[in-house]
């Protein structure tokens, strides 16, 4: 059950979180500055940070993981769960904001200039489908942030580390030890991540879409290891090699908000190929 406090929404608007993570990691900024993040941060997404670190428990994301990885909520095209993830409209402001497609095809459309195969841009194109987690009914701190595994140790190199505090699994002994449940290097796939946008879209794609494109979604939020290189006792070699695609795909995540407004018109022929090149008119969700 969950209580009212847990259900308030910090956050205006997801994107808000996003924004928070590029301001933190803005082109050129010293890997120092990072500490700055609490300076940078408002109101709502320190609160957002709060809840997110107080309620991801291993309890919580084992029940969350095997909710949704029955894929028992119907089959979907990509498209109509595009179409979804639009009706998640941002009040704030309207003129400025992109819509969530908007996003992805900026994402996406960053990766095709840049010459990368077609996989790759339909990557991006599908990285933040799992957000559609939020009109589910999930709370903003279980679809978004940045993720880090549950059932041992905090690194301190999650933003906001002081307020692991307030989470139960805090109390636990035996996820508290360095490798927690886990063996040494047992390799991420048997490491469970706070619950989030990022393991629904692997969940729902993975039959589809090649290795390096799952580690790119499973892990895209996984700041801690991708840009600070914690958790290297929990990965092998395997991992180790797969997160060169995961640090190539972030600056496109990152850094692609800024470009044009794409003309969505122009491009759709070229996607609709893409899509149908990879995905069966219907997948499950
Ligand atoms: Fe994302
Ligand atoms: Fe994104």
């Amino acid at each position: 059950m969950q209580t009212v406090e847990e259900n308030h929404a910090p956050l205006k608007e997801l994107d808000e979180w996003d924004d928070f993570v590029a301001s933190r990691y803005k082109q050129g900024k010293a890997e120092g500055e990072f500490r700055n993040y609490e300076a940078d941060a408002n109101p709502g997404v320190a609160e957002f940070y709060r809840q997110n670190h107080a309620y991801q428990t291993l309890d919580f994301v084992l029940k969350k993981k095997a909710e949704y990885g029955a894929l028992a909520r119907g089959k979907k095209s990509i498209w109509d769960m595009a179409d979804y993830l639009n009706t998640l409209v941002d009040d704030s402001d309207p003129d400025t904001d992109l819509t969530q497609i908007e996003h992805l095809f900026q994402t996406s459309e960053a990766i095709r200039k840049d010459g990368h195969p077609g996989w790759f841009v339909l990557t991006g194109f599908v990285h933040d489908l799992g957000k559609v987690l939020c009109l589910y009914g999930e709370p903003q701190w279980a679809v978004v942030g940045d993720t880090f595994p549950v059932g041992c140790a905090y690194s301190d190199q999650i933003v906001f580390p002081e307020y692991f505090a307030a989470n139960p699994d805090s109390k636990v002994t035996e996820y508290q030890t360095k490798y927690g449940i886990y063996l040494p290097n047992c390799g991420l796939d048997n490491v469970h991540l706070s619950w989030g946008h990022d393991e629904y879209i692997y969940m729902v794609t993975r039959n589809y879409l090649p290795e390096p494109a799952q580690y790119m979604l499973r892990y895209h939020s996984f700041y801690p290891a991708h840009r600070h290189g914690a958790y290297r006792h929990l990965m092998n070699e395997h991992d180790e090699q797969m997160f060169e695609w995961v640090r190539k795909f972030n600056p496109y995540d990152l850094y692609s908000k800024g470009a044009d407004r794409p003309n969505v018109k122009e491009i759709m022929p070229y996607y609709r190929d893409l899509v149908a090149e990879f995905f069966p008119s219907e997948i499950d969700w």
